[in-house]
């Protein structure tokens, strides 16, 4: 299975996962500092600034599109329980 990094800026941690996860189960393994509410797109607690490798990220869904707008995040914030990493490496950090 194709492998991706994620660093997490905000506690200097690095893990390697399968492609395919999404950001929020690997802020949970990290112990990384992403809060998160429903899970499911909905919510918009679990904002993350994306700071390197974007391209990684699975494209948003129409929900996550319309909920990053709702809340007026930035063109560089994804939501960690929808974005999936599909490989290569992706820094982030709490929003
Ligand atoms: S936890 Fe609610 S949108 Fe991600």
């Amino acid at each position: 299975m194709p492998k991706a990094e994620v660093t997490f800026e905000d506690i200097g941690v690095t893990l390697a996962v399968p492609a395919g996860t999404r950001l929020i189960e690997i802020s949970e393994q990290a112990g990384a500092g992403i809060l998160y509410g429903c899970r499911e797109g909905d919510c918009g607690t679990c904002m993350v600034k994306i700071v390197s490798g974007a391209e990684h990220l699975a494209e948003p869904s129409t929900l996550e599109d319309q909920v990053l707008k709702d809340n007026l995040a930035s063109l560089d914030t994804r939501l960690a329980c929808q974005a999936q990493i599909l490989g290569g490496h992706v820094v982030v950090r709490p929003a």
